[in-house]
């Protein structure tokens, strides 16, 4: 369908203050609810997909919902990268700063081969220590990250400098 960039964007709501004083949360719920604009978001994810992607990481909880949806549109596999503590051992581990607060992120051991072709997805770049983080763990592992792809890319936070040289990319963008 037809959906505009703009029309997507206004499916994506501002809570001022949220989780914490002083930071605007860009809830994607509405996005995901209307089936249409959903379709045409991960349309466009796909459309953005670097070349010779085999396999889609997403970052728990938000890059699980887009990042698989993506992989099933392309007919490739998932994998998810989980915050500390969900998954049983042996895992790989890299520690984060986010916008508010620290965390850990997990990925099971022997689910990303070394050598392949990872693309991370997520819903939001904001200041990038959830992409760069999930960045580290994939090239722990002997894997390469061919590319790091976002629904929305908040401009301003510094997150494209967080995750150096890597080929970033984002359906939307828009000033904080
Ligand atoms: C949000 C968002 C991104 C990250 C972006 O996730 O979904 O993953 O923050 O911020 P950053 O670029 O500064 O790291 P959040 O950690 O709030 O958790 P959720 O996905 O589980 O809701
Ligand atoms: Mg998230």
């Amino acid at each position: 369908s037809g959906v505009p960039a703009d029309t997507l964007l206004a499916h994506v709501r501002d809570v001022p203050d949220f989780p914490e004083p002083g930071i605007v949360f860009k809830d994607i719920t509405g996005l995901l609810v209307d089936g249409e604009a959903f379709a045409e978001a991960v349309r466009r994810l796909a459309d953005i997909v670097p070349e010779g992607v085999e396999l889609i990481a997403g970052m728990e909880a938000r890059g699980f919902i887009v990042g698989a949806a993506l992989a099933a549109h392309l007919g490739i596999g998932f994998v998810p990268i989980r915050k500390a503590g969900k998954l049983p051992p042996p895992t790989h581990r890299a520690s984060y700063a986010l916008e508010y607060g620290e965390a850990v992120l997990e990925v099971r051991e022997g689910t990303v081969s070394p050598g392949a072709r990872v693309l991370l997805v997520d819903d939001i770049l904001a200041t990038g220590g959830t992409a760069a983080a999930a960045a580290d763990l994939v090239e722990q592992v002997g894997a390469e990250v061919v590319g790091v792809t976002f629904l929305l890319e908040l401009l301003g936070l510094g997150g494209r400098d967080r995750l150096g040289g890597r080929v970033v990319s984002a359906v939307l963008s828009v000033e904080p």
